[in-house]
């Protein structure tokens, strides 16, 4: 029997803290479903030397994820900053250790999103967003990303877009989330929570 509650993954980097505070505003989404809990990981920066020069837990915010946080996971938000339109090499680094799982099929029939924060409003957002869809559907995962019927997507004039939440954090990387972005992100979450348990019963149904 299950003894613990079925969890959404939310894996993200943040060098500065806006990827964070969606992640945190998006966590707040899934908590507010019941039967479901959010569970925030984040991963190490890169290097381009050969040896490791971080400590193994992070100074602040959540802790480093483990393959097995994936793994077990009812559903995935991954987020990232955009770099050059792309996600950032440590979230990149990270998925492509994921190999033991995609021959398992371990995320399959699980759903997912992605979320980004520029500096700028059309530094490539979208082209973020699609780079982590990517790997998802590599792995069998069922992309979810956030449908019209949210009318904040129709009115924004900062970040926002179908394909998932994002924000616009300017040049200082010092504005806050924008109500509408705010609010967006946290649709995103409880969406992918009630997904999630739909897609966890659908799996017990089948087996
Ligand atoms: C190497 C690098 C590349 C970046 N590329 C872009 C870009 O293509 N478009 C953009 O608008 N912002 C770009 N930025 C800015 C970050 O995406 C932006 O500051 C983001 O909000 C940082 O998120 P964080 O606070 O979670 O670290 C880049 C930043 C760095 C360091």
């Amino acid at each position: 029997m299950r003894d613990t509650l079925p969890y959404v993954l939310i894996l993200y980097y943040s060098r500065h803290g806006a990827t964070r505070s969606m992640a945190e505003q998006l966590a707040a989404g899934v908590e507010s479903c019941t039967g479901i809990e959010a569970r925030l990981r984040t991963v190490p920066p890169v290097s381009p030397t050969c040896e490791a020069v971080d400590p193994d837990i992070p100074a602040e915010g959540a802790v480093y994820a483990e393959l097995d946080d994936l793994r077990h996971c009812a559903g995935l938000a991954l987020g990232s900053p955009t770099r050059f339109g792309n996600m950032a090499a440590p979230l990149k680094y990270f998925i492509d250790a994921t190999s033991a799982l995609w021959l398992n099929g371990a995320l399959v029939d699980k759903p997912a999103t992605a979320f980004t924060s520029t500096s700028s409003l059309h530094g490539g957002q979208e082209t973020t967003l699609v780079s982590m869809l990517l790997p998802l559907l590599h792995h069998g995962m069922v992309y979810a990303g956030l449908p019209y019927s949210e009318t904040d997507l129709m009115t924004t004039a900062a970040g926002g877009t179908p394909y998932g939440a994002s924000h616009v954090a300017g040049q200082r990387s010092d504005r806050p989330l924008a109500d509408s972005e705010s609010r967006l992100v946290h649709a995103q979450g409880k969406r992918l929570a009630h997904l999630a348990l739909a897609l966890v019963r659908m799996r017990a149904e089948a087996r």
